[in-house]
């Protein structure tokens, strides 16, 4: 058989030829399709473990020292989680409520109407050095830089948006302070997120 630049033998006859080729390229869309179809049937039988599979992750954090960040993704958002220095903590928990755009804490392991204190925006007691928020602007949802803008927290690039070291809103347009999630230590060096 003549080799052309279309043609898909290997030149000796041994190989696919360019009809088999079709026929495989074919077989391989019908083998996709099949899994496309029946992943959702698979996924109604086991709602119980699709839906614990997104519900919370647990995150090893003995690697993150002072000073450092690790982000993570969880029901498809990114989490911060930082380990704070204790300057950072303390310029947090020296800002007068008077001052923040958003007094409330927006934690959701604190009361809704707790304010947005250094400390209620941290881990919790004996933690205050750990934050962990959901990494997402309040105002339009970009995903802000960290360790960036003039508090030294984190800087939204898209619309000016300045958070604190406790990621409260402290200057743009962004009308809450980023919200911190259903979250726990869950040994020393194990937050569970959800
Ligand atoms: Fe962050 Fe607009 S989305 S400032």
């Amino acid at each position: 058989m003549a080799v052309s630049g279309h043609d898909t033998t290997n030149g000796d006859g041994s190989g696919p030829t360019r009809r088999d080729f079709l026929y495989l390229t074919t077989g391989m869309a019908g083998a996709v399709g099949a899994v496309g179809v029946a992943w959702p049937f698979i996924d109604q039988m086991r709602p119980d473990a699709s839906t614990r599979a997104l519900a919370s992750i647990e995150v090893d954090v003995s690697a993150v020292e002072p000073g450092m960040s690790l982000t993570v993704k969880w029901r498809g958002k990114p989490i911060f989680i930082r380990n704070r220095t204790p300057k950072e903590v303390e310029d947090a928990n020296a800002v007068a409520l008077s001052e923040l755009k958003d007094p409330l804490a927006r934690n959701a392991n604190v009361a809704g109407d707790a304010q947005a204190t250094g400390a209620d925006r941290s881990a919790g007691a004996g933690r205050e050095n750990w934050i962990v928020m959901v990494g997402v602007c309040t105002h339009l949802g970009c995903v802000p830089l960290g360790e960036s803008g003039e508090f030294g927290g984190w800087f939204c690039p898209c619309h000016g948006s300045v958070y604190d070291t406790a990621g409260r809103i402290r200057s743009g347009p962004a009308p809450e302070n980023m919200a911190i999630p259903v979250s726990s230590f869950v040994s020393d060096t194990v937050i569970r997120i959800g």
